[in-house]
């Protein structure tokens, strides 16, 4: 357990996104039958209503204000300064949404594929804003499938020293989240579905498919 606001919270929450909204554009990119524009839109929809919900307990400073009429102590984020980093390809589908919302965001990158075969993730790049450590990170990636790129992006990102790190996806195997549970109990997990299982070739079922290629039309 961990302390926030004073309160006493589990580890590694698991939050689903119950939104009827949220539901209902998922339900849609779920559907074999949607092509990539309408895929990459409903992801950008989807992500700016998860943000909302991830910055829920961001801090915040009174400030003295004068509206048109009166002085107030009014609210205003306390100086939260955030990074955005989106696991390649797929979790780059996920950025505008949120930067939307989070304009002075930085955006760092981690390049991740999964051996086809034996489905471990292969590294291939990382580049943070300088300043990293010092930043609330939301890892972006749609699919949390074996939980092996979450969990070794999590780790790169502990290696540099962070240690405030929310990852946000789409759609979760139940597998991938034991899997980030055990190996980074401090990372809270947003998602909008817990689906049932992995097939044999470690997708998730009922799933989507292959979020990456369904972005950007590779298939
Ligand atoms: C997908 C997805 C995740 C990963 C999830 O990426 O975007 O990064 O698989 O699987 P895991 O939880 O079992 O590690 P992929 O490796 O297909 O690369 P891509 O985004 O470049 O297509
Ligand atoms: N990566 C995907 O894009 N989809 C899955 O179901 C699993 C891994």
């Amino acid at each position: 357990m961990r302390e926030r606001k004073g309160v006493f919270v589990f580890m590694g929450q698991l939050h689903i996104m119950d939104h009827p909204l949220i539901q209902h554009k998922l339900t849609i990119m779920r559907d074999k039958n949607t092509g990539s524009k309408d895929f990459r839109e409903l992801l950008e929809e989807i992500s700016l209503l998860v943000g909302y919900e991830i910055t829920r307990d961001f801090p915040l400073d009174d400030v003295e204000i004068e509206t048109p009429l009166v002085k107030m102590t009014a609210k205003r984020i306390s100086g939260k300064k955030v990074a955005i980093v989106p696991i390649l390809r797929a979790g780059l589908g996920m950025v505008s949404g949120l930067i939307t919302l989070l304009p002075v965001a930085r955006v760092g990158h981690i390049g991740l594929y999964r051996n086809e075969e034996t489905h471990e993730p292969i590294a291939y790049y990382f580049k943070m804003p300088q300043d990293i450590q010092q930043r609330f990170v939301i890892i972006t990636d749609p699919m949390l499938a074996t939980g092996g790129s979450a969990s070794a992006a999590i780790a790169m990102l502990k290696e540099h020293g962070c240690s405030n790190i929310r990852l946000m996806c789409l759609v979760a195997a139940p597998e991938g989240v034991q899997r980030l549970q055990k190996d980074h109990p401090d990372v809270d997990i947003y998602t909008c579905a817990l689906d049932e299982k992995l097939n044999e070739n470690a997708y998730i079922l009922p799933g989507l498919g292959d979020a990456g290629d369904r972005i950007f039309g590779t298939k």
